[in-house]
């Protein structure tokens, strides 16, 4: 068996000291070892982007991550949003807009949507899809996404589907 490796990471702010397995990859790392179970896993070979999180302000997906790849870095995930019970901005924008139906691929989805609007680019309708796509939903059909995305990125309003100005 390989040797447990020790890392040390930040994680939503917190510093942990941990002793990982070499082939943890990083979401069981954050869901098996530090509770923190918002960062969902799918695939785990890259291809759905449940398991999204933010690798020194980077979206990343954990599951191509091994744990040890985390030591001396710092993650963000789902559970860094909401402040004092109130939702982020975008939070409230994927629920005003109907942007989650199950709430599977919504982690992913949001910390996507977290790295585009700290990053500060201005993106159009169409980038946003094309920013999201690293990320499936098998539920909403990606219009309510899209509206919330937009909403916190450009000022619009965050509406579901087939409300608001018909675009
Ligand atoms: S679980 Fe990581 S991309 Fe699907
Ligand atoms: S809301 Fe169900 S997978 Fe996206």
């Amino acid at each position: 068996m390989d040797e447990a490796i020790e890392i040390t990471v930040t994680v939503n702010g917190t510093v942990h000291r941990e002793t990982v397995e070499p082939r943890m990859h990083a979401a069981d790392f954050l869901r098996r070892v530090l509770g923190l179970t918002g960062t969902h896993v799918g695939c785990e070979q890259g291809v759905c982007g449940m398991c999204t999180v933010l690798l020194d302000g980077e979206a990343v997906k954990g599951c191509l991550l091994l744990a040890p790849q985390l030591d001396g870095h710092e993650v963000r995930t789902v559970e860094s949003l909401a402040e004092g019970g109130e939702l982020a901005p975008l939070q409230q924008a994927f629920k005003d807009a109907h942007g989650l139906q199950c709430g599977f691929c919504t982690p992913g989805m949001l910390m996507t949507a977290t790295a585009l609007k700290e990053s500060g680019r201005k993106l159009d309708r169409d980038e946003i899809r094309e920013e999201m796509s690293g990320v499936l939903c098998r539920c909403t059909g990606y219009e309510g996404i899209v509206n919330a995305v937009d909403a916190v990125l450009n000022g619009t309003v965050a509406t579901a589907a087939g409300e608001g100005e018909g675009r």
